[in-house]
């Protein structure tokens, strides 16, 4: 057993079962005080009370911080303006909300005078590692408390027990089926039944979208504006990043856009089946990348294409407070100053298309591509270009020997 001492913990809080036992059970493991620290992402729990129920359940204060306008404003757009998708599949959702959580928990250990943090995330997945890499990162003095990694409680069972027997106030909950993460980017849904790939999610499941057959009958069009790859705009109308996406969320959701269910390769070594429901995040992706088909020059935009990937990686992985991060993302503002415009999707019953896309600052030249003029370009130089591209590929060894 760990024979640290700690004097005040500020504990990630979410009022739930259980960080309610893990507040109490800090106390009684390390004598400490314990500063409750709640981030409000957008995940639409009820943070009303909150306070008062940190108190009663022990803790000598509790700070909620409202985090949604940077969360979407730092992390969610930079991440779209890298076409950041974690294998291909997965926006990030959770992944890109944790080190801007962890990052005012040490803020506020640090304003209350703690000498530890504590997080609520267990020991199997990803979170504890983008919790307590940003830690190291911007607060390396502070001592880490992962209480799911080191005390006997071994279950949901074991934490009802607990908070019954120490009379800790829980909120009536049922069992919940899931293991839910949500903020203004999505909501993910693991374990339970989930936990068998096979196994198709119910309905009921889904909180942000509609099924695709429930979606409306007719059609619906938006227009997406990007300012330097920032959103900007829907249907020319500016809005600030938070009513922006809450604005997507809603049209998308309604229309069925934005499922996703996957295996996915955790940073700790295993798969794991996700399902997420990311509507306006969906749409953003797809928007910002019709935009730069025009405004982005050929090379510059395949050489961002090869950083997306490893953007999304360390996202994943949980190094967004890194030197190789701070230079990815350097890289991919520059590649954005020409990427304004806008993109027109249409949505209709789970499905998205692109059907247009325009820009004051247009790379493309109709001229240029067009099958029925001439201008500006000769023909004649093909024969040349190919005939080059094509010099040493009749000599090729087509028998495959060495
Ligand atoms: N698998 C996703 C990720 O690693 C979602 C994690 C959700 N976290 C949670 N505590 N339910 O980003």
């Amino acid at each position: 057993m760990v024979s640290r001492s700690v004097k005040r913990v500020c504990l990630a809080y979410s009022g739930g079962l259980d960080t309610s036992v893990i507040l109490h059970w800090l106390i009684e493991r390390f004598d400490c005080e314990v500063v409750a620290y709640t981030a409000d992402v957008g995940q639409q729990e009820e943070l009303e009370g909150l306070p008062e129920k940190a108190k009663s359940t022990g803790a000598l204060d509790c700070v909620v911080r409202d985090l949604r306008e940077e969360f979407v404003r730092d992390f969610v757009f930079p991440a779209v303006q890298a076409g950041a998708v974690y294998e291909g599949t997965y926006l990030l959702g959770t992944a890109l909300a944790r080190p801007l959580i962890a990052k005012h928990q040490a803020e506020v250990a640090r304003e209350t005078g703690c000498d530890a943090v504590a997080h609520g995330a267990t020991g199997k997945g990803n979170d504890q590692v983008r919790f307590e890499l940003t830690f190291r990162a911007l607060a390396p003095e502070l001592s880490v408390i992962a209480p799911w990694r080191e005390w006997e409680l071994e279950s949901r069972p074991d934490c009802m027990a607990y908070a019954r027997k120490h009379q800790i106030p829980i909120t009536a909950t049922l069992e919940k089926p899931y293991s839910i993460d949500r903020n203004l980017l999505h909501i993910s849904f693991e374990g339970g039944i989930l936990e068998d790939p096979w196994q198709a999610p119910r309905e009921e499941m889904f909180l942000l979208t509609r099924a695709p057959e429930a979606a409306p009958d007719v059609p619906c069009e938006l227009v997406i504006g990007f300012d330097r790859g920032l959103p900007v705009s829907v249907d020319g109308e500016p809005l600030g990043p938070v009513a922006l996406l809450e604005r997507l969320n809603e049209l998308a959701g309604l229309h069925g856009v934005g499922r996703v269910d996957m295996v996915e390769n955790r940073f700790v070594g295993l798969k794991s089946r996700g399902v997420y429901e990311t509507p306006g995040g969906t749409l953003l992706h797809a928007a910002h990348r019709a935009v730069e088909s025009i405004t982005l020059d050929r090379e510059l935009m395949h050489e961002r294409d090869r950083l997306a990937p490893r953007f999304a990686e360390l996202v994943y992985n949980g190094f967004w407070y890194s030197p190789e991060m701070d230079f990815l993302r350097a890289a991919v503002e520059v590649s954005q100053r020409n990427v304004t415009g806008e993109a027109r999707l249409r949505l209709f019953k789970g499905a998205l298309q692109v059907t247009g896309r325009r820009s004051p600052v247009s790379l493309y030249s109709q001229a240029l591509s067009s099958f029925d003029e001439a201008g500006g370009y000769d023909q004649r130089d093909a024969s040349g270009f190919i005939r080059l591209q094509g010099l040493r590929l009749p000599v090729r060894d087509e028998s495959g020997d060495p």
